[in-house]
């Protein structure tokens, strides 16, 4: 499943973060590619372990652990501390597949990665090209989303960045291990949650059928679910 959640961060909060990184110090991004990811790679990133990083993604964290469409859609057990790229003119990333495993270096910290996510943090305007373009069961997706809105796909998916022609395209990335492993279950769980919350709405939450299917709901993530 390809799911874009809007405004993950609000334009004043998109804002604040670009100033913080606008004054940090960014280098080659292929410190944290595999060794595939870095024949592919040209763009520069901030160090992982800088305080700008690690400040900057414990505020992504915490607006994504507000963000209700976030939590249906991936279901997180773990996610990823968020990492930050900045692709200047020429700049590029190959077709790659992200990997399975990553670990936060020096930490026991290590998730599988399910789920791939790109917060866009420049607006489409400002740059051109720098398009990330997912190839999925539905043919290839073509993304370029307004700064503070974010893509969710799945890790397994092969994906490139096309060349930046202009400006500056700066995002967050980062991956999510889900309790729930199988994307196919994902998604129906996530379809599943959508129709009760929009039966709830209509109906109440009293309504039998709605009682019902949020019992099914809860048995089918208890039978697919992983909780650590
Ligand atoms: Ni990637």
């Amino acid at each position: 499943m390809l799911l874009t959640i809007p405004d993950i961060l609000t334009k004043a909060q998109v804002a604040e973060c670009r100033k913080l990184m606008g004054q940090a110090e960014w280098v080659d991004g292929n410190i944290t590619s595999g060794h595939q990811s870095a024949l592919a790679k040209n763009n520069t990133q901030l160090p992982e372990e800088s305080e700008v990083a690690r400040s900057l993604g414990e505020f992504i964290q915490d607006a994504l652990s507000m963000s209700l469409l976030f939590i249906s859609a991936a279901l997180p057990l773990k996610v990823f501390p968020p990492l930050f790229n900045r692709y200047e003119c020429g700049q590029a990333f190959g077709t790659h597949v992200d990997n399975a495993i990553r670990q936060l270096r020096g930490t026991n910290f290590r998730i599988r990665s399910d789920l791939s996510a790109t917060l866009f943090l420049s607006e489409p305007e400002d740059y051109e090209g720098g398009v990330l373009t997912i190839e999925d069961t539905y043919g290839t997706q073509e993304v370029k989303l307004p700064a503070g809105s974010m893509i969710l796909y799945p890790a397994s998916s092969l994906h490139h960045v096309t060349p930046v022609t202009r400006g500056t395209r700066v995002s967050s990335f980062f991956w999510i291990q889900s309790m729930v492993r199988n994307d196919a279950h994902r998604t129906l769980l996530f379809q599943l949650d959508n129709a009760i919350q929009k039966l709830t709405a209509d109906r109440g939450g009293k309504d039998p059928e709605v009682i019902s299917l949020t019992g099914v709901y809860h048995n089918l993530l208890r039978m697919w679910a992983d909780s650590g």
